[in-house]
């Protein structure tokens, strides 16, 4: 079997209270969305960018962080000898589309008229497709969260942590979350968690779980840096807490990966994280993951050996 590989996005646009994704038909007959073959030199990124200007002459206004979509088919004269492999990201448009001639024209098509739609969705991506509705919803919904969060230190006097804020990364419909201590002086410097030494030892971790760290959502109980990496006050941790959980509440995660001892007892009331990592806690419906914080594998190297123990039996427990 021939592989073939393309770069899209799923584009959408919100008019009121309506979020509509836009379709381009296919001479075939069957509703695609702008996507392409990568040129030489160009990330799979600029692929889809430039797919998506010349197959509608529109440029994305907003690309969603952490949205990716994963699909193959074979359909028409390819079955049985060419599988199309598909990546698609995710933005937000406004305008009409010029469709090419490669197409014979266009759809918008809400939440409600995809689901009750017969038509054929490039092979049978129309489930996959349909999960960008809920990333939308989502999304919307974690930054009007994060903007608020983001204010918290204006609103506090006497506020000692950093002023930067580091939100969570990721995948918005992850199954497994990983949730950290606090950032380190790289991440309050880059604004991304996770990115400096214990990040590349949480990665090695990652991957030795089988997960892809670009499937999870990653994130700290308290999202702004304490000086000289002091661990939060129990204060601060009570400020932040109640943000952690609401980010959970709209990612819902199957598992929680809670990782050292201030994440264990915060969300899963975990004591003792040196005796009790890597033993799984379950509470509505969650399961948690309790292990040690990479920190601490930077800090001793006999806590290397014990991290990479849990995250082979998380890789299990996931399966
Ligand atoms: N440690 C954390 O807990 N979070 C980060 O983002 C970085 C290091």
């Amino acid at each position: 079997m021939d592989n073939d590989f393309s770069y899209g996005f799923i584009a959408f646009r919100i008019k009121g209270t309506k979020t509509e994704l836009l379709f381009l038909r296919r001479k075939e007959g069957f509703l695609d969305v702008p996507k392409g073959h990568q040129e030489k030199g160009e990330s799979q990124m600029q692929a889809a960018l430039r797919e998506m200007r010349e197959e509608t002459g529109l440029v994305p206004e907003r690309i969603i962080k952490g949205f990716r979509m994963n699909a193959e088919y074979s359909l028409g004269r390819d079955k049985g000898k060419r599988v199309k492999h598909i990546l698609l990201y995710l933005c937000r448009i406004s305008g009409e589309p010029t469709v090419s001639s490669e197409h014979s024209g266009f759809e918008w098509l809400s939440e409600d008229e995809m689901r009750r739609s017969n038509e054929s969705f490039i092979g049978n991506a129309k489930a996959g497709l349909m999960e960008a509705f809920d990333y939308i919803r989502r999304n919307e919904a974690i930054e009007k969260l994060n903007s608020e969060y983001s204010r918290l230190p204006d609103l506090h006097k006497g506020w000692s942590l950093s002023r930067n804020f580091v939100p969570g990364t990721g995948n918005l419909l992850a199954g497994v979350m990983l949730v950290g201590q606090a950032p380190g002086a790289e991440e309050d410097r880059s604004g991304v968690p996770f990115v400096g030494r214990s990040g590349k030892l949480l990665d090695r971790l990652i991957s030795i779980a089988g997960l892809v760290r670009e499937e999870l959502y990653i994130t700290s109980v308290v999202q702004f840096f304490p000086p000289k990496n002091r661990l939060p006050s129990r204060e601060e941790t009570a400020l932040c807490l109640p943000f952690l959980r609401r980010q959970i509440e709209i990612i819902k995660p199957r598992v929680i990966v809670t990782l050292g001892a201030l994440s264990s007892y915060s969300l899963a009331g975990v004591e003792r994280i040196a005796l009790n990592h890597g033993v799984p806690v379950i509470q509505d419906e969650v399961t948690y993951f309790p292990s040690l914080h990479p920190a601490a594998g930077i800090r001793f190297k006999k806590n290397v050996a014990l991290l990479e123990k849990d995250f082979k039996e998380l890789g299990k427990l996931i399966g």
